[in-house]
């Protein structure tokens, strides 16, 4: 594969726009699929369109379509036309706490939307690969029954043989998803399975918390995105239990589309991947309050509710030893101070193009 048509569904949202300029950048004819539907999510603030027209500037070859997954006749006729070489699906209902409120909705988009791009792929570009962008919640609420420690501003895992995280092995029944985390077992056991059963390219990468500036951050999806819009506004943050002590593990956008080029390169049929940022990047709510105000020089104003997300993590951190082991051309290449500056600037009006 020298240059690729290369598929970016959810091309407008976090993950999605940092590919459609990376590999656009790298001459690859890039087609992003995006339906903006993050707005019929989310409100106005969830609203994506202005990453879109940022990405038409910044672009060379990218060409958009408003196209939903979940048309699966649609789909079928884009896979018939450009017979793509690669496919990075990030398209999603991608709130926890949104779900709740539209199960039908979430599962149709998740899973069904994944089937059909899946089959797409089988039908018309076999010999493609394809990334998967799952979620850690397929663990449910499992990750929990590590044994934890209490230290004055986090959570931490109590033995030293978890220091390195939940890895792979981690089981993904019998614990409470959270309607989203159950759409995404359907939608990542499948993509498992057209990897294994059919043999095809295709690769899985559970998600920790996946950040950067180009995040339409809301309350109910986007840890540090939102975290710092509204600190930077002076408004009020909500923590939901665990006295703020819970810990992710955050990783730049750009990473995670480092990560998926490693795969397309060197492809293992479904193969699973925990990526996230790691011990070294992992922080908890209370530990990012001090270190915003650190770089903003403005204090957090934050109200607690003693009422613990439903199936949330109270530290979750993600193994990384696998994907490393896999593709030892890859790293973590920005820390957590470097992205929450980037962050920052970025709120600050000054976002990279
Ligand atoms: N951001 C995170 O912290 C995180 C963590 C773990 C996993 N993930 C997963 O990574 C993937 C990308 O996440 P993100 O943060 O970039 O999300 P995002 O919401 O920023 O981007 C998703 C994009 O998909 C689009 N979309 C939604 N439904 C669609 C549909 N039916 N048809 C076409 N487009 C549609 C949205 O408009 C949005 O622009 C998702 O699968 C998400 O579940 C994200």
């Amino acid at each position: 594969m020298s240059k690729w048509r290369l598929l970016v569904t959810g091309s407008s949202g976090l993950i999605g726009s940092e590919a459609v300029q990376f590999f656009d950048r790298q001459g690859h004819h890039v087609v992003g699929v995006d339906n903006n539907m993050r707005r019929e999510f989310f409100g106005p603030a969830g609203d994506t369109t202005w990453n879109l027209e940022r990405l038409k500037k910044a672009t060379s070859r990218f060409e958009h379509r408003d196209l939903d997954i979940r048309d699966r006749a649609r789909i079928f006729a884009l896979f018939q036309e450009f017979r793509f070489d690669a496919i990075l699906h990030c398209a999603a209902q991608p709130s926890h706490d949104k779900a709740k409120e539209i199960p039908l909705v979430d599962f149709e988009v998740n899973a069904v939307g994944t089937a059909n791009l899946l089959e797409a792929m089988r039908q018309f570009c076999p010999e493609a690969r394809m990334v998967f962008l799952s979620t850690n919640k397929v663990y449910g609420d499992a990750p929990n029954e590590k044994a934890l420690k209490e230290l004055p501003k986090r959570y931490d895992y109590a033995k030293s043989v978890d220091w390195n995280g939940i890895s792979e092995e981690c089981r993904i029944d019998r614990t409470t998803h959270s309607i989203f985390g159950a759409s995404k077992v359907a939608a990542d056991v499948l993509a498992q399975e057209y990897g294994r059963y059919f043999g095809l390219n295709v690769g899985v990468f559970r998600g920790g918390c996946l950040t950067g500036p180009n995040h339409s951050g809301v309350q109910l999806h986007g840890f540090l995105s939102y975290l710092v819009k509204v600190a930077m506004a002076g408004e009020t943050y909500t923590v939901f239990g665990y006295q703020g002590k819970q810990v992710r593990d955050n990783i730049h956008s750009f990473d995670v589309v480092r990560a998926a080029e490693e795969f397309f390169l060197n492809p293992r049929p479904g193969e699973v991947y925990n990526i996230g940022g790691g011990r070294e990047n992992s922080v908890s709510i209370l530990e990012a309050f001090d270190q915003i105000e650190q770089a903003t020089g403005k204090k957090v104003r934050w109200e607690y509710r003693d009422e613990a997300r439903k199936g949330d993590h109270i530290c979750y951190i993600s193994d990384l030893r696998k994907l490393r082991a896999h593709f030892p051309g890859w790293s973590i290449s920005r820390d957590l101070g470097s992205i929450l500056q980037e962050m920052i600037g970025a709120e600050r009006g000054l976002k990279a193009v």
